[in-house]
């Protein structure tokens, strides 16, 4: 094989790696909503807006920051394979759903952190219950704090007792809102799959417990099961963990797509260090409700991601994906 074909293959499996690495990046609902292509030296990410949340995600936000946290797993996997991505987003006005493209630029070798983040990708899982009553350090949260920075969002660890009980009773009162009205709820139920289903999309019934205990304050999780009696067996750890929200300057499509940059990012440097995230984003699904938080709690900043952070002791669900054939066109 002569140089310049060996270059070319290496090139070549290091993309494909991205694209499958991608492909287990967080979204909402587990919707999946992206399209990855690979053509020459480039790969694009494209929105696939049939997996639009219609209800809950009418502006096809909660869709952009799932797929800015996939640009930022093609971005780490490029450089786990030995390349510096070479990234613009949004390239072409006329192409609104393609979000971004990725060349693989100068060579690299990837350093420590680079590749705990990279290990993480397939590990990393939502959490939804309570956490152990074991600290998480702070310094680990200065580090998730600079890591949502570099990403051009805010994380901020909301410590006042009378902000968290803010934040809970803002959860409550959406969920409370969301679980009467019927459209939401068929949407919930759209994306959850029952016990035994073989969809490679949507949360499944081993991804919650059937009977989450209650934190203090209690921060309700979505009702994928809605009537049903779904769920896992799921643990007693009633732990509320460190609340943070994540936030951007602006409220663009740009910033949406950097804030599930950031987001990943948080998410695997946490999971490196054994912390998981637990999320409820159901107040940021009510324009009401994402309003008030801004102005009163955010300082005039856009919330993007409402989140605790936690040690659990126990996830083991495993994890669904569409397939590299299904997710590549
Ligand atoms: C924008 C966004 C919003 C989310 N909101 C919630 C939420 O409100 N409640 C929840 O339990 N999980 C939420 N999730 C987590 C997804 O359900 C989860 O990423 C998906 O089911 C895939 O599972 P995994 O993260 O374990 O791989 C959200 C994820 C994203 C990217």
């Amino acid at each position: 094989m002569s140089i310049r074909s060996a270059r070319q293959h290496t090139l070549e499996s290091a993309m494909e790696a991205a694209v499958e690495a991608a492909r287990w990046a967080p979204s909402v609902h587990n919707t999946q909503p992206w399209t990855f292509s690979v053509s020459g030296e480039e790969i694009s990410l494209k929105a696939d807006t049939d997996r639009k949340l219609r209800v809950g995600d009418a502006s096809g936000r909660e869709l952009s920051i799932s797929c800015g946290a996939a640009l930022f797993t093609l971005r780490t996997a490029l450089r786990c394979h030995g390349y510096e991505p070479v990234v613009r987003v949004l390239p072409d006005p006329d192409r609104p759903s393609l979000l971004a493209t990725l060349r693989p630029g100068a060579e690299t070798s990837p350093d420590e952190t680079v590749r705990l983040l990279g290990e993480q990708i397939e590990r990393r899982r939502t959490h939804r219950a309570g956490f152990a009553e074991v600290p998480v350090p702070d310094r680990l949260i200065d580090r998730l704090v600079r890591a949502a920075a570099a990403e051009g969002a805010e994380l901020t660890p909301v410590r006042a007792p009378a902000a968290v009980d803010m934040l809970a009773s803002l959860t409550r009162a959406a969920q409370g809102v969301q679980s009467q009205d019927r459209r939401f709820n068929l949407e919930v139920i759209r994306w959850a799959r029952p016990p035994g289903s073989s969809r490679d999309d949507g949360v499944p019934a081993t991804g919650y417990p059937r009977h989450a205990v209650r934190t203090d304050p209690d921060f309700p999780q979505r009702d994928y099961a809605w009537r049903h009696d779904w769920g896992g067996e799921g643990g007693a750890e009633p732990g509320l963990g460190v609340v943070a929200l994540l936030t951007t300057a602006g409220d663009g499509r740009e910033d949406w797509i950097s804030a599930g940059e950031a987001l990943q990012h948080v998410l695997l440097h946490a999971a490196a260090y054994g912390v998981s995230a637990a999320f409820h984003t159901q107040v940021l699904e009510m324009e009401l409700l994402r309003e008030f938080l801004r102005v009163e709690v955010c300082s005039g900043r856009y919330p993007q991601m409402i989140m605790r952070f936690g040690v659990t002791f126990d996830d083991d669900t495993a994890a669904v994906r569409r397939s590299l054939a299904d997710v590549t066109r």
